[in-house]
């Protein structure tokens, strides 16, 4: 059986967990496949509100099989904590949850990099959310990470004092104030190792691929958005992995050819979080109404999320990268009551107007062409059907299939799992 693959196509925070947890009930295994505790995936339903970091955003449903793939980096102590807030529901965690044995572990000395590294870079940061990501993927790809795998023998210690050490001459090269107990980072991170050796430990890949055989639909759960892949994204202001469709391949081991829909998810503006370029950013009343309406602020570190308008130049380009079969649309009740909506249609540079992504999309370098839309009075929270929905909004909807040349199957119009129309 194939496998579906759904991701963000902005700079993160679409509202991916919410809409994995919306098609749940149509697949069998959920697979987080790159990203780690960067993630924040926000699912609502029965007026309970859920924060997913590593595990994948199907584990509310009884009968889904969620795994976290070989992409993935996982910090033990992060995960201790999200198992722990799923106790009142009564979920069989050890039943449902499986992680691969490939899947890199974030140290506590990871995490003191990030901070370091950050501090360092002083106004050029990245903005991370320092879990700990950049250099557990550099220690990946260096070929010095520790893998889950390793932590079952016995001899894993020795490699992971010998990693932690060079990580300490690492963070005197940096030569910054950090405050840090090691030894208490150590205790809580053994402790909550042992809570993640009681999962199922499994060869991730070979799991998949029984289950592609047995017929089971997967669904591949991406995480942050495509304009922060390592690649592709905004560089240097991204994340470590391939969050764009061929981390799917990779950090699931699932072969290209056996994907088939690919779901990208966008916002009906657009945000943004930690520093960067963002060239359709609002700074005036309208930003602040967008920010206020949509409680803008990240499930993983609580910031503001900066925002501003659709820009479509940036959408087709992640449309393009991920092959996405079908558009979902996500907050479009945030943008009720605005006389007009602005769309960014083209960017004008230097060397006049161009409708493609740019290698550098500084604001200085670049102005957003807008085209203007007119907006819709009607509050969308209560409604259900597309037919009860008010013409401006669909001439919005329709306007923005003509110009992505791809169906928007699914308007989200509010964080609950019953606020989802489907088209
Ligand atoms: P993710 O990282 O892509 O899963 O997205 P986040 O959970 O970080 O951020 C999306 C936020 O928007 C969460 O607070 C969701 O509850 C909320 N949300 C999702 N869909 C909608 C929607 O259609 N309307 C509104 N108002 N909020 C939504
Ligand atoms: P979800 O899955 C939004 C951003 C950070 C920072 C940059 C690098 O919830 O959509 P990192 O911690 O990876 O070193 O940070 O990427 N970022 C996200 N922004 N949503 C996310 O995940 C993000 N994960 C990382 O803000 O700018
Ligand atoms: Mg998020």
């Amino acid at each position: 059986m194939s496998v579906d693959l759904l991701l963000g196509l902005q700079w993160g925070d679409e509202g991916k967990g919410k809409i994995v947890d919306v098609l749940t009930e149509s697949y069998d295994i959920i697979a987080r496949f790159q990203g780690g505790p960067n993630a924040g995936h926000t699912l609502e339903f029965d007026g309970i509100k859920h924060v997913l970091h590593t595990i994948p955003s199907g584990i509310f449903h009884s009968s889904a099989i969620n795994l976290i793939g070989n992409g993935v980096v996982i910090d033990p102590v992060i995960f201790k904590k999200e198992i722990e807030n799923l106790s009142p529901y009564h979920i069989d965690i050890f039943k449902k949850l499986l992680i691969s044995k490939k899947a890199h572990l974030i140290l506590p000395t990871h995490r003191l990099l990030d901070a370091a590294s950050e501090a360092s870079k002083g106004k050029a940061k990245i903005g991370s959310t320092l879990k700990g990501i950049g250099p557990t993927y550099m220690d990946k790809s260096g070929r010095n990470g520790i893998r889950v795998g390793d932590v079952l023998s016995k001899k894993w210690k020795e490699r992971y004092i010998t990693l932690t050490q060079k990580h300490l001459k690492m963070l005197d090269f940096h030569n910054v104030e950090l405050e840090y107990n090691l030894r208490e980072l150590e205790v809580e991170f053994f402790d909550a190792l042992e809570t993640l050796k009681k999962c199922q430990i499994v060869d991730s890949e070979s799991y998949i691929h029984k289950a592609q055989d047995a017929g089971k639909k997967i669904l591949a759960e991406g995480a942050q958005g495509s304009l922060l892949d390592v690649d592709f994204g905004t560089y240097p202001f991204v994340t470590s992995s391939t969050t764009t469709a061929a981390g799917a391949c990779t950090g699931l081991g699932v072969a290209p050819n056996k994907i088939k829909e690919v779901f990208g998810i966008f916002k009906a503006y657009t945000t943004r979080v930690g520093s960067s370029p963002f060239p359709t950013e609002l700074f005036d009343e309208v930003g602040a109404k967008i920010s206020k309406k949509g409680h803008e602020f990240g499930a993983t570190t609580g910031r503001a999320r900066r925002c501003g308008w659709l820009d479509l130049v940036a959408l087709k380009y992640a449309i393009q990268i991920n092959g996405v079969s079908q558009l979902m649309m996500m907050k479009g009740d945030v943008l009720s009551g605005f006389e007009t909506i602005k769309v960014c249609k083209q960017y004008r540079t230097d060397s006049g107007l161009i409708d493609h992504f740019p290698y550098d999309i500084q604001s200085d370098l670049i102005t957003p062409e807008y085209k203007d839309i007119p907006g819709w009075k009607e509050d969308l929270t209560q409604i259900s059907t597309e037919k009860d929905l008010p013409k401006n909004f669909l001439d919005y909807v329709d306007f923005l299939e003509q110009e992505l040349k791809t169906p928007i199957k699914i308007v989200s119009v509010g964080p609950d799992r019953k606020q989802t129309i489907l088209r």
